[in-house]
């Protein structure tokens, strides 16, 4: 058994449904994400983990890095050949959850994931340094390989190929983006009674009949029990 015990925040710094910094889940998402990222204490506030799962619903989860956000969704980008990738595409929606430990604060998000235009993916593969962009030839990834070494040779090969040269985006290498349909906010509290926000599409939350909170731009929010 592992034991550890950690303390949350004041008991009086609590997330109250009247005093949210922002009724709209993407705007709240940016607000809490800029906080995480200007604090200098979380190396990668875009570290999230994600899970795809089969058809069948057998999971798996890992970290990507989280590119953009907003209304339009939140971007990943990977290889279309990997586990995931296989995964989003026999079974195009997915889970996000981020989790920032030194400001007690974690954001869920689900919903359906969309592949972004190739021009957008490329956009972004152009940006990337030319070492990153030589890995994404290099790696096939989630595929099993003989040895490190057979990586490395590779790189070393692909190095020179392309050392006056621009490094094209390898057709498997794409962004996607989950288009969220609940988020979830949460802010740990040394009480243990956690706060638990959660937004969803009003349309969807008035199917189920859940006693919400008007939020902004066709969202509602309701809070969870810890
Ligand atoms: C902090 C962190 C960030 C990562 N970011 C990405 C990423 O943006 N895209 C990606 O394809 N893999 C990323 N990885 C590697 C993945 O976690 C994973 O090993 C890889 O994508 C293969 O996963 P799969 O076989 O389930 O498809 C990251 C790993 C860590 C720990």
């Amino acid at each position: 058994m592992i034991e550890l015990r950690v303390s949350y925040r004041d008991k009086d710094d609590v997330l109250l449904e009247d005093s949210l910094e922002s009724k709209n889940p993407h705007e709240l998402f940016s607000i809490w994400f800029k906080k995480a990222s200007e604090r200098g204490d979380v190396r990668q506030p875009n570290a999230a983990c994600l899970a795809t799962a089969t058809k069948s619903g057998i999971p798996s989860a890992r970290f990507v890095l989280l590119k953009a956000f907003g209304e339009s969704g939140y971007t990943f980008y990977t290889n279309s050949e990997s586990r995931k990738g296989r995964e989003i595409e026999e079974n195009p929606i997915a889970a996000m959850t981020i989790y920032w430990d030194p400001m007690d604060r974690s954001v869920r998000i689900e919903g359906a994931v969309e592949k972004i235009s190739e021009s957008e993916s490329t956009e972004y593969f152009d940006t990337r340094p030319k070492s990153s962009q030589i890995g994404a030839h290099v790696s096939r990834q989630s595929t099993v390989i003989a040895s490190r070494e057979s990586l490395s040779e590779l790189n070393k090969k692909l190095e020179i190929e392309y050392a006056d040269k621009r490094v094209p985006r390898p057709s498997y290498w794409n962004g996607y983006r989950i288009i969220p349909k609940t988020m979830e906010f949460w802010q740990g509290q040394s009480d243990r009674l956690h706060d638990r926000i959660v937004f969803e599409r009003a349309e969807n939350a008035a199917e189920k009949q859940i006693a919400s909170h008007a939020g902004e731009n066709g969202w509602v929010f309701y809070r969870l029990s810890p």
